[in-house]
């Protein structure tokens, strides 16, 4: 933790800020290893402060052992923050624009007298780029979703519930060591295959259907996210069609993953492919995302991105097909950035599996 916070000093004096409050709960764990639901991280020159209420007292310390933890009242951390600023006389102080509230900007505003900068994605740039503890912790969520989806294709046929399979995967991954589910479980069949984001509903799987089993567990607080799509029965044609459309979309992309590559060039590789295929319009969300602490984080793998890929980032690559009324296909990676390459960390086949 300690050279995670020596990174973000040196990003900050860059800056010419002399202070960051840090408030967003994921951001808060990366620099100090505090999991709790409440508290705030003030970096200062020489000092790191975790200011947190009495609930997380021993927690805290148990927790967050690289850091000064400061024990306030619920609802004062920012007066505190104020109170610890003016004993350091610090004045060119630095916040995280995209996560303090209003409310909580006006009591520090009004509790102290600095100059207030919005900063963005300052930590969050840091956690881009993983070390060994944070990819085998990624590993370990990725290996809990795989063997979750072994897990699940035994339970996958005609008449059973959306519900009942996103309640299978969650207990798979949870018996298995899982802390929770990295986001609500998608299971999308038939018809509802066209929404991207289809929650498992209480519909019944139908037959000659796609599914799209979309999921994540987390793990010592990382996260894996998985999509796979699978038939039950003989699905139409041009769903077929498409199954196979995606599925050499997402593997074009997946040879454009390496080091020093544009983020966007790996979202052209399955775009172009989908394009060529007549399907473009139908393919209206990114290809991939950064994973770690949080589900989406940088960098984007997106058209308009302006990341290049580095060692040591981990990025979903997930192009999809969504034909409302028909259904839907969507095959999600989680890929690591070597220093040579790539490693594709999620193992399930992605050649069409027939269930039921
Ligand atoms: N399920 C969210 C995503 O794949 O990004
Ligand atoms: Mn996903
Ligand atoms: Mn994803």
């Amino acid at each position: 933790m300690k050279a995670r916070i020596e990174r973000l000093r040196a990003k900050l004096f860059e800056r010419g800020l002399e202070a960051l409050i840090v408030v967003h709960p994921p951001n808060r764990r990366y620099l100090t290893g505090f999991t709790g639901s409440a508290g705030i991280v003030l970096i200062t020159e020489n000092e790191a402060d975790l200011i947190t209420d009495f609930r997380y007292e021993t927690q805290a310390m148990e927790e967050a052992p690289e850091v000064t933890v400061d024990i306030a009242a619920a609802g004062e951390f920012f007066h505190r923050a104020a109170k610890r600023l003016g004993a350091r006389d610090v004045r060119k102080v630095g916040f995280e624009a995209a996560h303090l509230t209003w409310s909580a900007y006006q009591a520090l505003t009004e509790a102290y007298a600095a100059e207030w900068t919005p900063t963005e994605g300052l930590v969050e740039a840091l956690r881009m780029i993983k070390d060994a503890e944070e990819i085998a912790r990624i590993r370990a969520a990725v290996d809990l979703a795989d063997r979750a989806f072994t897990h699940v294709i035994n339970a996958v046929k005609a008449g059973v519930r959306e519900r009942d399979l996103s309640l299978e995967l969650e207990w798979f991954m949870r018996r298995n060591g899982a802390e929770g589910i990295a986001f609500p479980t998608i299971v999308a069949s038939g018809a509802r295959g066209s929404l991207p984001h289809g929650v498992a509903s209480d519909q019944p799987i139908g037959r000659d259907t796609l599914i799209t089993l979309d999921y994540g567990a987390v793990r010592d607080g990382y996260v894996s996210d998985i999509t796979r799509t699978i038939a039950v029965g003989e699905p139409p044609k041009e769903l077929l069609a498409i199954y196979e459309i995606v599925r050499r979309a997402q593997e074009a992309a997946l040879r454009a993953v390496r080091p020093g590559a544009s983020a966007k060039d790996v979202d052209r590789a399955a775009r172009a492919y989908i394009e060529e295929h007549g399907y473009g319009p139908r393919f209206g969300h990114s290809t991939g995302h950064g994973i770690g602490l949080e589900v989406h984080e940088g960098p984007a793998v997106s058209a308009k991105s302006e990341a290049v890929l580095e060692p040591g980032m981990v990025i979903t690559v997930e192009p999809g097909i969504y034909l409302p009324g028909l259904g839907g296909v969507r095959i999600e990676d989680d890929v690591l950035v070597t220093e040579t390459g790539a490693e594709v960390l999620t193992t399930s086949p992605k050649t069409l599996i027939v269930a039921g």
